[in-house]
């Protein structure tokens, strides 16, 4: 049941009734205004953290049992009623209550009316601040791995499309200005060493988020004779948060991940604006399919590249996002304060974004259309071997910056009778440097320039097929270090 169809009656319950469901008793000798339930609630959002809320509660029932600290029959009271409220979220029959506040106190309240005193227990040794770190920590944790999941996903896309076209050339640029020839391959790799350190980075990520908070109970931990590395071990985190203060007011790790996710962003955004200038008639390098195309209400000849254009505008709000948990950070006391509830639109909509992009994008990039035949009547314009023609020069004993010189002189020429540097004659190249001999013809070629460059890192078919060669190992191989390997999706 939806939290908007619900409006707050007054007269629904006795004050001090409302008060206990909300889970701190007489202590309020009014209920809060409708205005201010609204303000401070969370259950429209925090909701989406009630699996790995009841997964946590589990661990720590269990702890507590062990411990001496609940009896036998408390925890299987516990697991059973647990079982029954995740089915009853799972199949979107649980009320979610805004009298309730948040998710935490919703589920608390529905454990007790499913099993009594039992209910009543979960919350020893144990508050809302560190069990809804704990929460985050642990849904952050499982966004993590599938986003690394999904940027090997992308990566993959992009190396089957580079394995297709390393004798494809395009024009390499600096300054949207032509430069060099490259293979598509080249460039395309160029991406792929981009999302490799993106899925690293998240990898290092992962080991910060994956500490646990519970035990730091509101901040000054508990007096019960508690088991921390027994939970730990329980949800699969690898360490505790040392201070319990720290552990229960931070959220660096959050910070952490939207700073990695922005940088995840700000690679898609620059990809995409290429995509969208190569589409562009003016270009016409490449075509997306009609899938990922719309049209226009009113001009009937468009194809807009829309998929591309939003994932560079959606690099805006991620950009915003960590900003603003930045801002959320800065200025708070220890431990815990309300501010930190304000950490989790942000951070869902983060992940929400990046997930759904890097869904899109191995699509998207494994549907691309290449019209080679573009690709290479640019690069063969805009004298694009003039490099090579100088460093001709400097293996025939020219120094570097005379050769330099000297093509310059050349290039002008060329341009001014709108040829390229290949059609200059023998005789006219050679009024610039007499070193030139028939030979240099095979060198102004858009292949000759390519192959050239073999050094790893350099854009010859040969090198690039070993870069490809080498991530096409590491894909099919474990997951980057940093973390261990996520399950196959
Ligand atoms: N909904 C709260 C949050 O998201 C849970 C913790 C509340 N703790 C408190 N002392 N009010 O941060």
């Amino acid at each position: 049941m939806g939290v908007e169809g619900r409006t707050y009656n007054p007269c629904r319950m006795n004050n001090s009734l409302e008060r206990q469901q909300q889970g701190w008793s007489a202590r309020f000798s009014e209920p809060v205004s409708t205005l201010v339930k609204r303000y401070t609630a969370s259950i429209a959002f925090d909701r989406r953290l009630a699996r790995v809320d009841i997964r946590a509660s589990l661990a720590h029932a269990q702890m507590l049992c062990e411990a001496g600290i609940i009896g036998e029959t408390d925890l299987e009271e516990i697991r059973h009623g647990l079982a029954q409220i995740a089915e009853e979220v799972e199949t979107d029959r649980f009320a979610w209550s805004i009298d309730l506040e948040d998710v935490h106190l919703n589920i608390e309240s529905r454990l007790t009316q499913l099993v009594g005193d039992a209910g009543k227990r979960l919350h020893t040794a144990r508050s809302r601040n560190d069990q809804v770190a704990t929460d985050l920590r642990l849904w952050l944790r499982e966004a993590i791995d599938e986003q690394r999941r999904l940027l090997r996903a992308l990566q993959a896309a992009l190396v089957a499309q580079a394995a297709k076209h390393t004798e494809t050339v395009m024009p390499g640029f600096t300054h949207l200005q032509i430069a060099q020839p490259v293979s598509f391959a080249h460039h395309l790799m160029a991406y792929v060493e981009m999302f490799a350190r993106d899925e690293e980075r998240l990898g290092e990520v992962r080991a910060r988020v994956n500490r646990l908070p519970l035990g730091a109970a509101a901040l000054a931990g508990t007096g019960f004779p508690i088991r921390r590395e027994r939970v730990a071990e329980l949800l699969g985190f690898e360490a505790l948060c040392a201070n319990s203060l720290d552990a229960v007011s931070d959220r660096d790790f959050a910070i952490e991940y939207c700073a990695a996710a922005a940088l995840i962003a700000m690679h898609i955004s620059r990809l995409s604006e290429e995509l969208i200038v190569w589409m562009s008639p003016a270009m016409g390098y490449i075509d997306l399919p009609d899938r990922f195309c719309t049209g226009s209400s009113i001009m009937p000849q468009k194809r807009n590249p829309d998929v591309p254009e939003l994932a560079r505008g959606k690099t805006g709000r991620i950009f915003g996002h960590l900003l603003g948990l930045l801002t959320l950070m800065k200025g708070q006391p220890l431990a815990y304060n309300k501010d930190n509830q304000e950490d989790k639109e942000p951070l869902f909509d983060t992940a929400d974004t990046v997930r759904d992009t890097l869904l899109i994008f191995a699509e998207l990039v494994a549907g691309l259309q290449v019209r080679a035949d573009r690709m290479r009547s640019a690069a063969g314009k805009g004298f694009s071997t003039a490099t090579d023609l100088a460093d001709y020069l400097v293996r025939k004993g020219v120094a570097f910056r005379d050769a330099h010189e000297a093509v310059a002189r050349a290039v002008r020429e060329a341009e001014r009778t709108q040829r390229e540097l290949g059609q200059l004659s023998l005789e006219e190249l050679r009024g610039y440097a007499d070193a030139i001999d028939a030979g240099v013809f095979a060198e102004l070629t858009l292949e000759g320039s390519m192959r050239a460059r073999a050094h790893p890192g350099g854009t010859a078919p040969s090198a690039v097929r070993q870069a490809i060669a080498q991530h096409q190992n590491r894909l099919a191989g474990a997951a980057a270090p940093g973390g261990p390997a996520p399950p196959e999706a």
